[in-house]
């Protein structure tokens, strides 16, 4: 018996007008389809006044608001300040654009809204079928797991996790790394991307452990170097478990020589490893493919599908050759999610087997939408699109005497600067990196930066779907214009 003080009436959260929640749902999503057919036309990208960060900073609310002003606020302040990435003149990072029927695809996944840990249930069916998919386009291991992540630094951590766990050779998910009688030792190049220190950190190697090798002219692991390390490592009582191989560096988009990091490991045994975030995808371009080469021979292959297969954040994904060594590295299954063999807590794969999150959502929908509705060969196409457009701005920087390229075009990414003849390396840094801010500010297009041998460089790194050539046409004259006006002022 309830208490008599004790309100009976119940609520939930639903609409409570039908009506009014669906035409608010066509309005938004009318609005959403003239704002990428007018992409083209808004502003990249703008800084955000105080007055909408101010309203962007409030206290809790306790008051219901209406969706409709909700709505409202979120075109006010939220829509007229974006990243800029949907923009056809976005090249900062890698960061993709994605597409509409992507989208789409998220919302219809976050209105079915399963838990993809594991169960019963046909997106759980969709995920394994987009995993195929994905080993099927790399030209991958028939037999390999797989699994979708948030992105590639939770690929390369999930690699590098079963890395860790095969090679030990102790169960060090019991006892832990303290209990390993040599320190266990990763090897990359100098290019390679943050996340992979950032995992080897979290799984209790420490960043010492991992080496950095150096690289030649393209940018390159320098394989000698490698095999000296190594060396030098055994003798001193190290134990190398992995090396991980670049098929796209952040900074320039360079291609380890990965057969010849394969031989190695086969040679001694070490996992390999292949940071593939976005160059992985070369291969479904005929002819990108030979700058993968060796790829297929990985134990492990972390890549993203927001970046070069411009679908909506996040996806990525990891491959791992050895199923059970990627089951084992994983697999903890409390009595409550115990897998039934019937009914809806059965399940071929429970995918919260193969990594850290139990709770997962349902990514792959977008993935198996938009895989359907192109085709793979069509992202093979837009991916050569991109590499091609690289090498047009390439052109047109080496073509203008102002300009100075900083880096081989190994794919889709141009490092550049703006020279200033007899200008010292210290002040191009500065002036190019305030020409960088400027460019964003003016609307130019978002390039972002890195730094080669000490030097700024302006980097465009194109894995943008929206891109055409007259962009890199204007973005050139644009830079031009606004570093004469920099050089004159200096
Ligand atoms: C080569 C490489 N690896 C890993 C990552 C990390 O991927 P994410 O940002 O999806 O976590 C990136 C991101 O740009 C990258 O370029």
């Amino acid at each position: 018996m309830l208490p008599h003080d004790i309100d009976t009436a119940e609520e939930g959260l639903d609409p409570q007008d039908w009506d009014a929640m669906r035409a608010l749902g066509h309005k938004m999503l009318d609005d959403l389809f003239d704002q990428w057919r007018g992409v083209r036309d808004r502003p990249i990208w703008q800084p955000i006044p105080d007055d909408v960060k101010a309203r962007l900073h409030v206290p809790l609310p306790h008051e219901p608001q209406s969706p409709e002003s909700i709505y409202e606020d979120y075109l006010r302040d939220v829509l007229q300040y974006p990243m800029g990435n949907t923009h056809p003149r976005f090249w900062g990072w890698v960061i993709g654009t994605g597409t509409p029927l992507g989208v789409l695809a998220e919302m219809l996944a976050a209105g079915l809204n399963p838990n993809m840990g594991g169960g019963e249930h046909a997106a759980a069916y969709v995920e394994s079928q987009v995993i195929e998919w994905c080993k099927e386009m790399l030209g991958y291991a028939p037999d390999a797991s797989g699994l979708l992540v948030s992105g590639g630094s939770m690929a390369n951590l999930v690699g590098l996790t079963v890395a860790r766990n095969a090679m030990a050779g102790y169960n060090i998910r019991a006892e832990g790394v303290g209990a390993s009688a040599h320190k266990m030792t990763v090897y990359t190049s100098r290019e390679v991307h943050s996340s992979v220190q950032r995992g080897v950190e979290m799984l209790g190697l420490g960043s010492d452990a991992l080496r950095y090798i150096p690289v030649n002219e393209k940018l390159q692991i320098v394989v000698e170097a490698l095999e000296e390390a190594l060396a030098q490592d055994k003798a001193a009582g190290m134990k190398p478990i992995c090396i991980v191989g670049n098929a796209g560096t952040v900074n320039t988009g360079a291609f380890d020589d990965l057969n010849a990091l394969a031989d190695i490991c086969a040679r001694e045994n070490i996992w390999f490893h292949v940071d593939g975030a976005f160059g992985a995808l070369a291969a479904l371009a005929p002819e990108l493919r030979p700058l993968v080469d060796g790829m297929t021979r990985a134990d492990s292959i972390a890549f993203d599908m927001h970046k070069w297969m411009y679908m909506p954040y996040e996806i990525g994904c990891t491959l791992v050759r050895d199923r059970k060594r990627h089951y084992d590295a994983f697999t903890l299954t409390p009595d409550y999610l115990t897998h039934a063999v019937r009914g809806a807590a059965a399940g071929e794969i429970w995918f919260s087997d193969y990594g850290i999150q139990l709770s997962r959502g349902f990514r792959a929908l977008k993935a198996w939408m938009s895989i359907k509705e192109h085709g793979i060969d069509k992202y093979g196409r837009m991916i050569r699109q991109n590499v091609e457009q690289a090498q047009y701005l390439a052109d047109l920087v080496d073509a203008a005497p102002e300009l100075e390229r900083m880096a081989p075009v190994s794919l889709n990414i141009v490092c550049f600067r703006y020279r200033v003849d007899g200008m010292s390396d210290e002040a191009l840094n500065a002036l190019n990196e305030e020409l960088l801010i400027r460019i964003h500010e003016h609307a130019v297009a978002v390039p972002s930066y890195t730094r080669l041998n000490g030097r700024y460089a302006i980097r465009v790194a194109i894995s943008n779907q929206r891109s055409r050539r007259e962009d890199f046409d204007l973005f050139v004259r644009e830079t031009l214009r606004l570093g004469r006006a920099l050089a004159a002022e200096n």
